[in-house]
């Protein structure tokens, strides 16, 4: 059987390390690229403390691609995550992006590029699998409830928000419909910020607090009843290390943008 060969952005993060792991226990993948500016020129098995893992690291995208990789992941930060997307498309790479903060205008971006290459590009805000049902559920919720807002929790530190969970969650209930304003946004008494971001129809709230860890609500309220949906992370990458695996093992059978998991899953 010939192995995926597989190229790890951000193999020495916290979550990139993880799912290094994940693929030198696959008996189906190959890690045949890292990238991470900082270990350049070590191997990966150095860095994140695994024998035998002799992964080359490469400080840029262009040098690790290099090495022909089947499946490009990227899981960096979202300031680089575009170019490095599409330098993998073009070098005939399929490509999943774990990395959050992209726009909605870098994801239309990266669609066109995919589909004139004819490649896969499956983006995934959270590869947990219990945050992958929160939002198959919510987007259940939103078929029958039209007034709904997303809270999304996160430690102090995380630059980006919203949240990438948040983000595709927005993009998921867009599809289905925006979410109804009592109260007009231009006709809120005080700072219009309070009532949060307007995000493909969905006002969404981030905060970002010591003491936090990652999570997110999605509320959907109707007279005199409210449905709250809550996903949270634990401490450890591991809980995205499965999905991860299963996207890169699934993203070579779809051409053009995909969001979400559940894009290769059965339901
Ligand atoms: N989709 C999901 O389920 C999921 C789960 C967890 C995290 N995330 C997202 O994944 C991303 C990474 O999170 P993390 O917590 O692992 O971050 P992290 O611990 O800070 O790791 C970032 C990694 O990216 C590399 N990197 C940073 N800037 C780079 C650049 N300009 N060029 C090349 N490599 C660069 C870093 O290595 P060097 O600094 O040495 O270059 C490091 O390996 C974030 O956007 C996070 O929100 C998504």
């Amino acid at each position: 059987m010939n192995k995926l060969k597989i190229c790890l952005a951000g193999a020495s993060g916290w979550a990139g390390s993880a799912l290094a792991r994940g693929i030198s226990d696959a008996d189906d993948m190959e890690l045949v690229a890292a990238i991470s500016r900082s270990h350049a020129g070590k191997t990966l098995g150095e860095v994140i403390g695994v024998q035998g893992l002799n992964t080359p690291i490469f400080a840029s995208v262009e040098d690790a691609l290099k090495t022909d990789p089947d499946v490009f992941v990227e899981y960096t930060k979202p300031d680089v995550a575009k170019s490095h997307v599409l330098s993998a498309l073009k070098s005939g790479a399929y490509v999943v992006i774990g990395t959050s903060g992209l726009s909605v205008k870098d994801y239309d971006e990266i669609n066109k590029v995919a589909q004139e290459v004819n490649r896969g590009v499956l983006a995934v805000g959270n590869f947990a699998l219990t945050a992958v049902l929160l939002q198959k559920f919510a987007e259940m919720a939103a078929k029958y409830i039209p007034h709904w807002e997303i809270i999304d929790y996160a430690h102090a530190e995380k630059k980006d928000a919203p949240s990438g969970t948040a983000r595709e969650l927005a993009n998921r209930l867009s599809n289905i419909q925006e979410a109804k304003l009592e109260v007009p946004l231009e006709e809120v008494e005080g700072p219009k910020e309070s009532r949060g971001a307007r995000l493909q129809g969905t006002q969404v709230h981030s905060i970002r607090l010591p003491g936090y860890i990652i999570s997110v609500d999605a509320i959907f309220g109707m007279p005199d009843q409210k449905l709250i949906l809550r996903h949270e992370a634990g401490s450890s990458a591991e809980p995205y290390v499965s999905g991860a695996l299963l996207a890169i093992r699934e993203v070579s059978n779809l051409v053009g943008l995909h969001r979400g998991l559940d894009s290769v899953m059965k339901f």
